[in-house]
């Protein structure tokens, strides 16, 4: 039987309207737009305003994403939804999306794996098509991560931001997605967390206790490590090679983190899609947002291959190489 791959057809995304540049933080913490500019590439972010949820950001990018692909939403059997900011604790954000699409019937889910949650959602959605279950599938990823940040706390506010991405995936004969890999090691859970939630209980404290909390430099020194080692994977699992790849799609966390990924991949950094600094860390929406930026500035092209990955809580990391 010939094989189906899963092929981006088109792409979305959305972004909360107010930019907070790093003067802007200025007024909030003891922080500075240089400190900040040299050790994270971060100059502005969006921030959801009040009643702005993940939900609304997710739809957008969503229809976004469905006008590009000229798909109804009634031609969809399958939406996941990465994120780790769900808009209430259930039903699951993808099924509010659903809803607001009028995709109602299809399956729908989020996937929690922090600022891989896009990664993992893409990885799933391709073993639906692969499997043959489904034709037509929403992937997302949102988050309005903003909502778990300690405003008094220098070493975290500055680095994350709010949106969605989103892109829709059409079962096809031609690549298509090659290859996913996606990975965790909950060993690591205590350097990048928010410990609290339903089961363990919230806190006597503002925002019961929710918030991010990191070992940044730890976080940083894991990342580009683990991130080497997952494309080496990922290249192999499809027996390509560094000059195979057209553009690394890489999480915007940090520039000097996706710098050194750059460099494992022997890549000039013209090949690399960067925006970080225009939307910081937005989690599980970073990736689908820069894909987003680069299909739609038409830097991507039809046909070029693409390497996607992302490093979160968890820890979790995951990749997909593609031909767009
Ligand atoms: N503004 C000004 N100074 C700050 C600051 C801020 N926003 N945040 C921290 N500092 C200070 C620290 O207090 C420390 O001061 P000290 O030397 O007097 O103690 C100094 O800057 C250096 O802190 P350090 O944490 O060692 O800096 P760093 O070079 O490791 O950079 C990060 C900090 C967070 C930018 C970096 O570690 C990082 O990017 N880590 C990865 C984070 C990440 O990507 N997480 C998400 C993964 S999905």
């Amino acid at each position: 039987m010939a094989p189906i791959y899963s092929r981006i057809i088109a792409t979305g995304s959305a972004l909360p309207e107010r930019a907070v540049s790093n003067a802007d933080l200025e007024k909030i913490v003891d922080t500075s737009d240089e400190w900040i500019r040299t050790r994270t590439g971060i100059r502005q972010r969006h921030i959801a305003a009040d009643g702005e949820t993940t939900g609304d950001l997710a739809f957008l990018a969503a229809q976004r994403a469905l006008e590009a692909a000229g798909v109804k939403a009634s031609e969809l059997d399958l939406i996941v939804l990465g994120t780790t900011t769900p808009d209430i604790i259930f039903p699951s954000t993808a099924c509010l999306v659903q809803q607001r699409l009028g995709a109602n019937g299809c399956a729908a889910f989020d996937v929690n794996a922090a600022c891989s949650g896009f990664m993992y959602a893409l990885g799933i959605a391709d073993k639906f098509i692969k499997s043959g279950q489904s034709k037509k599938v929403l992937v997302i990823g949102a988050e309005t991560l903003t909502r778990m940040v300690d405003w008094n706390e220098r070493e975290t506010c500055v680095l994350f931001g709010d949106g969605a991405g989103a892109v829709v995936l059409e079962a096809s004969g031609e690549p298509g997605i090659y290859a996913t890999c996606m990975h965790a090691d909950g060993g690591y859970k205590e350097l990048l967390w928010n410990p609290v939630g339903v089961s363990v209980g919230f806190r006597d404290e503002p925002n019961h206790g929710v918030r991010i909390k990191m070992a940044g430099r730890e976080v940083f020194k894991v990342a580009v490590k683990t991130l080497d080692s997952l494309v080496d994977e990922t290249l192999e699992a499809v027996g390509m090679h560094e000059s195979d790849i057209d553009w690394l799609i890489p999480h915007q966390a940090n520039l000097r983190i996706i710098e050194a990924t750059a460099k494992r991949l022997q890549m000039p950094m013209d090949r690399v899609i960067v925006t970080v600094d225009q939307h910081a860390n937005t989690s599980s929406g970073s990736v689908p947002l820069a894909l987003d930026y680069a299909v739609r500035s038409g830097k991507v092209q039809r046909g070029q291959n693409l390497l996607l990955e992302a490093f979160g809580g968890g820890f979790t990391w995951a990749s997909a190489l593609l031909r767009y």
